[in-house]
């Protein structure tokens, strides 16, 4: 979790630390900080909130870059962990010698702490990052150098980190560590620019090339360049930062609903050929020998993986389950050879996740991660991965991650349906012929999102919500809550619709909302008879469906589709405007919404 940022230039490093930051706040926003170095004289900024904090209180300050000819800085946004969001938990964290920016968790550092308390240190904050001041001081009163020092320090930590440290004694470097947290290092496009961000929306548009480092790797940036512990690979930065950018909405999560019409298109191409669907990345072997398939996932991937099991099932006729990765991996999960594996995550660095697919690539499975982030670190695991093509999601709240995962997941079933020859031919094409109407039926209609406006109203107050669906309509469902309770901050729970009378049916009242999911083509009836039931002990019904429900209280009309698939895709789009629409009329940050972040990388 947390994001860091790292420069070193002849440009206004605070302007760029802070910009850098902007686009990392996205990972954690509980506090921020920046450390800058400049003619030996460091300047620590520190701000509990968002990044624009921060930025007030430097504008607020006598500090000025602007005639600097030479800087070093380093940034972090932190999602808290160990210790409250306070500016004394924010980073960097300073020693006698040395400031440390850390993304990741150090597991060890009770231990070390207690052992250099024992040497007389004394610690200011209840973070773990701390101790990595400490560790550098004390090595470094020893040996008196500051790269000795650093490898001293790094070897004594455990956990998953990346780091940035500068020093006073060595004041025109920056040192670093990666090691499970993601840490990127680029030659800046003006003269002696080095910069380092923990992804890499930061660096677009300030470089051309990267390195996405390796675990294990360290090294030194100085005005000499970089040095690394080992080889590492260049790769050239995208340049689209365009994406960025919310083109006139009022939100990122807006802007991503309105963009997934678009994004799932880029997400067929090419997958769609010839009337068969093609997995270049995928072997043709794949399947010789599996039996099973288990997916792990977290949140709204969750979903999406428990929609394709039902998927998997139907069309490839295999056998499939699905787990939560935080449960799968401490529950001495059976792993069998037979099993193909994939774990689907929109960041790719999803602790949880990342743990899953490393035990079961650990125990010989074959391993897929769908991904929306390519060089994450579940891509440079997994044997294969399917890309999502998604583009940068900003929104917490994740839509359109999770539609195209749901479509390129629909795509693999079909896939692996041929390869298991469980499809005829011409129901591969009717599947085909649905699947390219998918980009149509999330098109968002002005009527459809007018009446979420209108209706968000209505769904402020009352003591619950309940989704309800059958089928893949019930991880719709699921979704769908948690869409609502992300960013409105009110109650919600995803349920099949058939289990309510065993239980929840209990909570039914006038200010019980039940949000229906009734589609025309799976089960129509049966959700039709859950719903009665609800209605008849008082629940208030917002139904959304392409046919009349008369004992709505509130109806959402969806297009008339021919397929399921379609009805899924409708009812989505509508499912994230109605959440949004209310968390707009309740007053809530929608892209940050409070206790979130957009990417956990601790378990
Ligand atoms: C966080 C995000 C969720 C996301 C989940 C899994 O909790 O706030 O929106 O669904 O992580 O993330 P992943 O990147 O693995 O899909």
């Amino acid at each position: 979790m947390c994001g860091i940022v790292g420069y070193m230039g002849h440009q206004n490093s605070n302007q760029i630390l802070l910009d850098g930051l902007k686009d990392l706040e996205y990972r954690g926003y509980d506090s921020a900080g920046i450390a800058l170095l400049e003619d030996g004289k460091i300047n620590v900024f520190k701000a509990v909130g968002k990044i624009k904090n921060l930025e007030d209180k430097i504008n607020n300050s006598t500090f000025d870059t602007k005639n600097s000819t030479f800087s070093i800085g380093i940034g972090h946004t932190r999602w808290a962990t160990h210790g409250k969001p306070t500016e004394l938990n924010a980073h960097p964290h300073s020693g006698a010698y040395s400031y440390v920016v850390h993304n990741g968790i150090i597991e060890n550092y009770k231990e070390i702490k207690a052992e250099l308390e024992t040497h007389g240190h004394k610690f200011v904050s209840q973070t773990d990052t701390e101790v990595i001041v400490h560790l550098f001081e004390f090595y470094f009163n020893q040996i008196k150098d500051a790269a000795k020092a650093f490898k001293q320090t790094i070897q004594r930590l455990e956990g998953a980190y990346s780091i940035l440290l500068i020093t006073k004694s060595e004041p025109n470097k920056i040192f670093f560590m990666k090691h499970g947290s993601p840490l990127a290092v680029a030659y800046g496009n003006n003269t002696g620019e080095i910069l380092f961000a923990s992804s890499d929306s930061p660096l677009i548009g300030l470089a051309s090339n990267v390195v996405y480092l390796e675990d294990g790797v360290y090294g030194i940036a100085s005005t000499n360049g970089l040095i690394f512990s080992q080889d590492v690979k260049w790769d050239i930065l995208p340049n689209s930062k365009q994406f960025a950018q919310k083109d006139g909405f009022r939100f990122f999560m807006e802007k991503e609903i309105y963009e997934q019409q678009d994004v799932v298109t880029d997400s067929m191409l090419g997958r769609i050929a010839d009337k068969q669907i093609n997995f270049d990345e995928l072997d043709d072997t794949l399947m010789d020998g599996i039996n099973e398939i288990r997916i792990c996932a977290c949140g709204t991937s969750y979903h999406a993986g428990l929609t394709a099991s039902y998927l998997f099932e139907r069309l490839s006729k295999i056998r499939c389950s699905i787990e939560i990765a935080s449960e799968f991996r401490y529950k001495d999960p059976l792993l069998t050879k037979d099993t193909l594996f994939i774990v689907i995550s929109q960041s790719g660095e999803t602790a949880d996740t990342l743990e899953a697919l490393k035990m079961a690539k650990n125990a010989g499975l074959k391993t897929i991660v769908v991904c929306n982030v390519d060089n994450s670190s579940m891509t440079r695991i997994a044997h294969s991965t399917i890309l999502t093509r998604a583009g940068i999601e900003k929104g917490v709240a994740s839509t359109k991650a999770f539609s195209t995962q749901t479509v390129v997941l629909w795509m693999m079933a079909l896939y692996f349906a041929k390869i298991r020859k469980t499809i005829t031919d011409d129901k591969l094409q009717e599947e085909i012929r649905i699947l390219r109407e998918v980009p149509n039926s999330l098109k968002v209609e002005n009527e459809v999102h007018e009446k979420c406006r209108r209706l968000s109203k209505r769904y402020l107050h009352g003591h619950g919500f309940f989704f309800i669906g059958r089928d893949v309509f019930f991880p719709l469902a699921l979704e769908g809550a948690l869409k609502l309770k992300e960013i409105s901050y009110l109650h919600a729970e995803g349920y099949p619709a058939g289990e309510m009378k065993h239980g929840p049916i209990a909570l039914a009242d006038p200010e019980l909302f039940t949000i229906a999911l009734m589609p025309q083509h799976l089960h129509y009836e049966k959700i039709k008879s859950n719903v009665e039931e609800l209605s008849a002990r008082d629940s208030t019904i917002c139904a959304i469906s392409p046919l009349r429900f008369d004992l709505a209280d509130d109806f959402i009309n969806t297009k008339k589709t021919d397929h399921y698939m379609l009805e899924f895709f409708e009812m989505l789009v509508v499912l994230q405007l109605l959440s949004m629409e209310i968390s707009v009329r309740l007053g809530n940050d929608v892209d940050m919404p409070r206790n979130l972040a957009k990417s956990v990388t601790v378990e």
